[in-house]
């Protein structure tokens, strides 16, 4: 019999979440029921909104119930097929579970692909599968700049942020962004292209808000938000009328509690702001659009992009850890063997 391992839950983290809230368990491989897929593993994506799933309300999902398998997104090869839309040898990528082997139940972030149309497997789950995507329709469809706007990014180092701060470049936008230390801040303008960065480290709201007007002159049409807290705070203050801000994720609050008061919200009364979340399974109607685009600009060197691989799954938790510290520096995944 083939052995899986795998990650379970070991506590509820309150506050920072730790190692010692996870455990890598070993159990047998499970056979697909009908409609589902058992699949090889090759790469897990680590992402944020996972910690949403540690604690007891419901989010995207529900809760992941303590000794329960951690989930998330995983590419890798079916092995065995209960679906009639998948066969034993397709690559799939689509919910799965942070460990040797998955079961899948194919839905909205689920589909198959042919890796002749990726640059590398790891592209797949990176700029070209969910973070890409994310960044894709959150800014087009969300944050729907016009050519000569000022669109701002915060986590723009980041797996989604540094996508979003191109892809708004590219659309004839003045990108600037928000990152944690000089060394992602400089990235931000000398790798990815962006017009300027701020650093958001050490800085009290009215200071931040200060560094954005900076390197914002003409305000803040479209602000991506990655991070919400404090960042999203100064950034308000900053908003032109009638601006958009396409709230992605809020990784500074996932493990605060509770989350810093916010002191700018009427600025979305007095400045007319659109201000509306998203997930990327909204626009699964729309994923060969955004693949099709992206892999141009790619090939056109328009868009850059970074992974973080860690090795094996005893790397896994932490690899996801690092989300947390800022100490990932490009789309954080895990490779196995
Ligand atoms: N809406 C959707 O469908 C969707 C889909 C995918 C991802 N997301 C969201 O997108 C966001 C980015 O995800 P990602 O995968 O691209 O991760 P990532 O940006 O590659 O990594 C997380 C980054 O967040 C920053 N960060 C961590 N703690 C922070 C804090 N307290 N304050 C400010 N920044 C902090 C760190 O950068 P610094 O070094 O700059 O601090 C860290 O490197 C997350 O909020 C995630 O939940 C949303």
């Amino acid at each position: 019999m083939t052995t899986n391992r795998f990650i379970v839950l070991k506590s509820r983290p309150s506050g920072k979440v730790r190692a010692s809230d996870f455990e890598i368990v070993a159990g047998p491989v499970p056979s697909p029921a009908g409609g589902q897929l058992l699949v090889k593993n090759l790469y897990l994506s680590l992402d944020p909104g996972v910690r949403n799933l540690l604690g007891v309300e419901e989010g995207y999902l529900p809760p992941i119930a303590i000794g329960n398998k951690l989930s998330g997104t995983v590419l890798g090869r079916v092995i065995e097929t209960r679906h009639s839309s998948f066969e034993k040898g397709d690559l799939v990528l689509g919910r799965g579970w942070i460990g040797e082997y998955s079961l899948i139940v194919p839905n909205d972030l689920c589909w198959k692909f042919d890796p002749r149309l990726y640059p590398t497997l790891s592209s797949a789950i990176g700029v070209l599968g969910i973070t890409g995507r994310t960044a894709y329709f959150g800014l087009l469809e969300v944050g729907r700049p016009k050519t000569g706007e000022t669109v701002l990014i915060s986590g723009a180092a980041g797996a989604v942020g540094s996508v979003a701060g191109q892809i708004a470049r590219i659309n004839g936008c003045r990108a600037v962004g928000i990152a944690g230390g000089e060394t992602k801040r400089r990235r931000l303008v000398e790798e990815f292209g962006f017009d300027a960065a701020v650093d958001y480290k050490g800085r009290s709201v009215p200071e931040l808000s200060a560094v954005i007007a900076e390197a914002c002159p003409n305000g803040v049409d479209v602000f991506f938000d990655n991070v919400g807290g404090i960042v999203l705070d100064a950034a308000l203050s900053r908003m032109n009328w009638a601006g958009r801000v396409a709230v992605c994720g809020l990784i500074s609050q996932y493990d605060a509690a509770p989350p810093p008061r916010m002191t700018n919200l009427f600025y979305i009364v007095a400045k007319a702001l659109r201000v509306e979340g998203f997930l990327l399974a909204q626009f699964a109607d729309r994923y060969a659009q955004a693949v099709t685009d992206m892999r141009r600009w790619i090939a056109e060197g328009l868009l850059r992009y970074r992974e973080e691989v860690a090795e094996g799954l005893d790397e896994a938790i932490p690899a996801f850890l690092s989300l947390f510290e800022g100490t990932n520096q490009g789309k954080t995944m895990v490779r196995l063997r």
